[in-house]
């Protein structure tokens, strides 16, 4: 039995997450965490339990901890990139102050904890082409700044304390189901939503400017694959690359062009998010995750976009 505290239920991952933790343990308690003016609304909000937590207070969240008998926290609260940019204070005391939060109460309490890193981890003296696992992580933007601070925390608090503490690098998410807002990748989720309305997309990133991606079922399976490995196998644990696709706008413009052959794209980029893509990876070298744990992606880029078009047909047609 599970019993897990899902800090961030209604953001990007979350509001996916929740649903798929409450189907893969019918017998635990799934608690979908949120923020007010964040409210589950329909399955979510139907299917379990929710309590407002914010992960700034520590004490509420072991309050929560202790009232569900919790033994797993998913500490999904964050500020994605570009948005982090125009509140970088916000973005260390979410990122980095509510981590150490729970951090400590994972270490009071014993929960084993879910932190996301990204390939925001990473900066411009990062070998760019199959990143390695280990390697230069000096990243130029808050965001990045938080992530590889939190792969540090969390490995001390194995180490020191044996908090079962555990992470992987997410690439940029796409879904059809919660928006993302305010990240680098982003654009890869709206193009789809142009193309489905009939709408000309604007590309904010220029061409040539690529980026890992992965479709949001495998980082779901991915976010639940990591906490059920065997500890024995884990050389690394804060945090792992994964990977499933690497490309620039112009690759996935062509993709979904095989399906929708009068959809337009033209540039009007961002410099702000330019430069934050121009730092980060091509692509990632995901072989640890591969031999430590097993890590298997089942979507490529055509397999992902079939699946997008057709699910968002549905949802805004
Ligand atoms: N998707 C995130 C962003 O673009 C990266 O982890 O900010």
């Amino acid at each position: 039995m599970k019993n897990i505290l899902v800090i961030g239920s209604t953001g990007q991952i979350g509001s996916e997450l929740t649903m798929k933790l409450r189907r893969e343990y019918p017998g635990g308690t799934i608690v979908a965490g949120y923020i007010p003016g964040a409210e589950p609304k329909g399955e979510l909000a139907a299917s379990g339990p929710a309590e407002i937590v914010d992960i700034t207070d520590a004490a509420r969240i072991a309050e929560l901890v202790d009232k569900y008998k919790i033994d797993t926290i998913y500490n999904l609260a964050a500020l994605l990139s570009a948005v982090a940019e125009a509140k970088p204070q916000l973005a260390w005391k979410i990122g980095v102050g509510g981590l150490y939060n729970c951090l400590e109460v994972s270490r009071e309490k014993g929960c084993a904890l879910f932190t996301p890193s990204s390939i925001g981890s990473f900066g411009p003296g990062t070998p760019h082409d199959h990143t390695p696992q280990d390697t230069i992580q000096r990243p130029k933007t808050i965001y990045g700044i938080t992530k590889v601070t939190g792969e540090m925390l969390s490995d001390y608090y194995a180490d020191r304390f044996g908090v079962d503490a555990r992470s992987v690098r997410f690439p940029g998410l796409i879904s059809y189901v919660a928006p993302p807002g305010g990240g680098t990748t982003d654009y890869a989720v709206d193009i789809y939503y142009s193309a489905v309305k009939g709408e000309e997309f604007k590309c904010p990133l220029k061409p040539g400017t690529y980026m890992d991606m992965m479709y949001m079922p495998d980082a779901l399976r991915a976010a639940i694959e990591i906490m059920e490995a065997d500890p024995e196998k884990l050389k690394h644990r804060n945090s792992f690359n994964i990977a499933s696709m690497s490309f620039d706008p112009e690759i996935i413009y062509n993709k979904i062009k095989e399906y929708v052959p009068d959809f337009k794209m033209s540039y009007d980029l961002d410099p702000l998010r330019q430069k934050i893509a121009d730092s980060w990876p091509d692509s990632l070298d995901d072989t640890c995750a591969r031999e430590e744990w097993g890590w298997k992606p089942e979507y490529d880029l055509d397999s992902m976009t079939r699946d997008m078009l057709e699910n968002l047909h549905k949802k805004i047609l």
